[in-house]
């Protein structure tokens, strides 16, 4: 007589066993997503948020390839370079002028809602108020246009969506 085998947890995660995971757990591990996800670990507010089970997140994280793509680091910000000069994020001052930039680019794609209806406006961590819509197919945020390529993670504190490009962060 054959054994009688657990369920099978061939070929990834059994979904059962993401009770108790929350976005923490995996953001820094999600393909196409861990500079964002690294981020996320350096700004306090939102390690925080993205552990705690008890509030429900939506995270909007540009691909790796959106992020190298920018015209400046996201913890660079001209005005800056305008009012400091080359050596802006020199010392410590500089390192907390890098750090609040970097927070802002950071906060400005956390949404403190999941689920996140289509059309519903939210106002991110940073302030920003954004909504999404599904035009044609796809995904996009608004404002701006930037496609959500997939929801790559869905956890027990909400979810992880990969994004083409990064929202304004201004
Ligand atoms: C939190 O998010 C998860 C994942 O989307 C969802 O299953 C759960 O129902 C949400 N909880 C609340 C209170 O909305």
């Amino acid at each position: 007589m054959a054994p009688v085998l657990p369920p099978s947890n061939e070929g990834g995660p059994n979904p059962d066993s993401s009770d108790g995971v929350v976005i923490a757990d995996i953001i820094g591990k999600t393909r196409h997503v861990n500079i964002f996800g690294g981020f996320t670990r350096d700004i306090d507010t939102v390690a925080s948020r993205l552990e705690d089970a008890s509030k429900n997140t939506t995270v909007l994280a540009p691909e790796n390839g959106a992020i190298m793509q920018l015209p400046r680091k996201p913890w660079e910000d001209p005005r800056d370079y305008d009012q400091y000069g080359a050596n802006a994020y020199d010392g410590s001052e500089g390192e907390d002028r890098a750090h609040k930039n970097l927070r802002r680019f950071v906060e400005a794609h956390v949404v403190p809602e999941n689920p996140w209806r289509e059309n519903q406006r939210v106002t991110t961590l940073a302030g920003n108020t954004i909504w999404f819509e599904n035009k044609d197919g796809r995904k996009v945020i608004q404002p701006g246009d930037v496609e959500v390529t997939t929801v790559a993670e869905t956890v027990a504190n909400g979810e992880v969506w990969v994004l083409k490009g990064v929202l304004n962060y201004a």
